[in-house]
């Protein structure tokens, strides 16, 4: 490979690569259940990159997508408005082609100063 080529890996057909990830055109996220990088190779699954120009947000970022699904979840049901058809497109992440148009029902444990963080 000359010096000074662009390589990009193409994560979307890695991460449909069944020696990696069993079933994988299954929306599974258990896969990723506690230990999961274990069963896989080092590079199989970058969403951060790798090597040297690793991500240096990838702690960061792991942590509020955490508290920001672990906040809302707890405290709304999420479900897709019916219809609502979405488009994926890969970028360096994969991404809705467009808005996503999504229900929120407040769950009945969630006191409605909890759901709204007390201004409401
Ligand atoms: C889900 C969120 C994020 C994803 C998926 C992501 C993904 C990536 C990827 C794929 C790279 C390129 C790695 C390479 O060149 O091989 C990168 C680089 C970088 N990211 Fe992120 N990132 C995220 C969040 C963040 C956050 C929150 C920050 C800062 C607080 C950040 C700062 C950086 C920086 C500075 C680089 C360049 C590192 C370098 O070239 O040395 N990223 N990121």
């Amino acid at each position: 490979m000359p010096k000074g080529s662009l390589v990009i890996v193409n994560t979307c057909a890695l991460y449909r690569d069944g020696r990696f990830f069993a079933d994988p055109e299954r929306f599974d996220p258990d896969r990723f259940a506690s230990g999961w990088e274990k069963r896989i190779p080092r590079y199989a699954y970058l969403p951060f990159g790798g090597g040297p120009r690793v991500c240096i947000g990838n702690g960061f970022a792991m942590m509020e997508a955490r508290l920001i699904f672990a906040t809302v979840a707890q405290r709304y049901k999420l479900s897709l408005e019916p219809l609502e058809e979405i488009e994926p497109v890969q970028l360096v992440t994969v991404r809705p082609s467009g808005p996503v148009r999504m229900r929120l029902e407040r769950r009945a444990s969630a006191p409605l100063s909890q759901a709204t963080g007390g201004r409401a």
